[in-house]
């Protein structure tokens, strides 16, 4: 028997009626009675007592209540599984965003995305929240043949923090530019004359910011956000072209993985998650003097 004929003999032994049963199936009453008839014929025995008439339901016969109790069981295991994949579902829905990890720019290769890839990418991030929609940020990309010069001015920055530095910091400073498959340089860049709060526009930047990761690693590729101390460099930043009112958030390095990211444990939503409670509320409102 199909499963929506169980639910009409289900609903037939709630209703006791066979239009009523129809009604609370969205059914039409011929099909109550079909899944009585199919019933009988598949068991073989009359499970509904003789009557005339569609809506003149006499009641089941013993074989009959034993089916109902049967088709119940049946109803309730199907309506579990259905509830059981649905949540399956929407968590494979959510996957690529509960499976996102930073992957380091060692366990990066080539390729990186091409230049369509980071135009997605892009395209990802500017649909992130923005209020008055201006998009208070931009991104630099640092190309091949400009990647040795960006190597230099890393190693100057080093060379200003540290004028000790080894040649091997000098190194690591250098490879933090030529490194990546990809590397964009992710700037802040608040519009000052705007009515929108100048920190409702670095949320907005990053949310583009998790968006971007997040658009990179759906499309298959490790992505990671670093700042470091260079990204407070004001040298630095005059030297890429930044504005005095704009800020470098990090360099994001994006890439073929390589290696996977040792396994990492991740916080659940009871750290971040709480009811409003009116009373705790006003009782912190109370002690402040604010009570009404
Ligand atoms: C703006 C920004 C700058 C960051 N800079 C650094 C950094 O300089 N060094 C670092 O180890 N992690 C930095 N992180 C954190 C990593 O990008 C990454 O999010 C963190 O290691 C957690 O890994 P997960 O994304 O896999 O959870 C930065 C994150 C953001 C959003």
């Amino acid at each position: 028997m199909k499963i929506d004929q169980l639910r009409y003999l289900v609903a037939l032994a709630r209703e006791l009626d066979f239009a009523r049963a129809a009604v609370a199936c969205d059914a039409a009453p011929t099909d109550i009675v079909e899944a009585v008839r199919a019933a009988e014929e598949e068991f073989g025995k009359r499970l509904v007592r003789p009557a005339t008439g569609l809506s003149r339901f006499k009641g089941f016969t013993e074989e009959g209540e034993r089916i109902i109790v049967w088709a119940r069981g049946c109803v309730d295991d199907y309506d579990a599984l259905h509830r059981r994949v649905g949540k399956a579902r929407k968590r494979a829905l959510l996957l690529p965003l509960l499976e996102r990890r930073s992957v380091s720019p060692k366990r990066l290769m080539a390729p990186g995305p091409d230049a369509e890839e980071i135009d997605l990418i892009l395209q990802g991030a500017l649909r992130s929240p923005d209020h008055g929609r201006l998009h208070p940020w931009r991104v630099v990309e640092f190309q091949a043949a400009q990647r040795g010069a960006l190597a230099l001015l890393f190693a100057q920055e080093k060379l200003r923090r540290d004028p000790l530095a080894s040649q091997r910091d000098l190194q690591l400073a250098r490879e933090h530019a030529t490194r990546p498959p990809v590397l964009i340089g992710f700037v802040v860049s608040p519009k000052v004359r705007s009515k929108v709060p100048a920190r409702e526009q670095w949320l907005a930047a990053g949310a583009a910011l998790g968006n971007l990761l997040n658009a990179a690693h759906q499309l298959g590729f490790g992505a990671i956000v670093l700042s470091g101390e260079r990204c407070f460099d004001a040298v630095l930043a005059g030297a890429l072209g930044l504005q005095a009112e704009e800020f470098l958030a990090g360099f994001v390095s994006i890439g073929t993985v390589a290696e996977a990211p040792p396994p990492q444990g991740h916080a659940f939503p009871g750290a971040v998650w709480s009811a409003w409670a009116p009373e705790v509320q006003n009782a912190g409102a109370a002690r402040a003097g604010l009570g009404g």
